[in-house]
């Protein structure tokens, strides 16, 4: 029997669902499914020692069959480089005492006091981070989305949370939460249509 799905929740949650075999689509008539479609993807990501580039660097291999996709580091970022055209992944890690990575700092501080307008920038986020930590887990990655916000841009999706003190692998939490957000965004779109 088939559920009817009435909520714009209940058509993300299918989409996000791989269990879910959908008929083979005409993407030219029904628009993509799946996280197809979502756009270009630029994956960004703020490190201090290198977990936050490693988990980029896959994300890029596992989306790259279904977008373009671009691995760009924080610390080099403009904010000029922002693209409203692409969907930006953000990954980014918790340093010091809940600090954002030492190259990431000067892209806020950037960010806050010159506030480029981004308004029609799409980013989603994901935080590395040490739950034991437990004032300040995963804030470098907050800091970096309320600059953002600050500037007009939108975030998008599930804010996503990987505890380097769990048992859980960053690369795998990377990979369900990037699958949730371009689903999410893909199903948007397409009830937007
Ligand atoms: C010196 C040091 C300070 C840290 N401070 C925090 C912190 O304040 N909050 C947090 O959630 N995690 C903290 N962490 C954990 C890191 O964010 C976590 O290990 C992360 O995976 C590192 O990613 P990276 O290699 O991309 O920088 C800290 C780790 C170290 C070594």
């Amino acid at each position: 029997m088939r559920a009817k799905l009435r909520t714009l929740e209940d058509l993300c949650a299918a989409a996000a669902d791989s269990s879910i075999v959908l008929p083979a689509a005409d993407v030219s008539r029904d628009g993509p499914l799946q996280g197809e479609g979502a756009g270009p993807v630029t994956i960004l990501f703020g490190t201090e020692s290198g977990n936050a580039e490693l988990v980029a660097e896959d994300l890029a291999r596992h989306l790259g069959d279904r977008a373009e996709t671009r691995v760009v580091d924080l610390g080099e970022l403009e904010p000029g480089d922002l693209d409203p055209a692409r969907v930006h992944l953000i990954v980014c890690s918790t340093y010091g005492d809940g600090e954002l990575p030492t190259n990431v700092r000067g892209l806020r501080e950037q960010l806050l006091s010159e506030r480029p307008t981004l308004v029609g920038i799409r980013y989603a986020v994901l935080g590395l981070g040490d739950r034991s930590y437990t004032r300040t887990y995963s804030r470098g990655s907050e800091m970096i989305d309320e600059a953002l916000a600050a500037c007009g841009a939108t975030r998008i999706g599930e804010y996503g949370r990987h505890d380097a003190g769990g048992s859980s692998d960053a690369t795998e939490v990377a990979r369900e939460w990037a699958d949730g957000v371009l689903a999410e965004l893909s199903v948007r779109e397409l009830v937007a249509r």
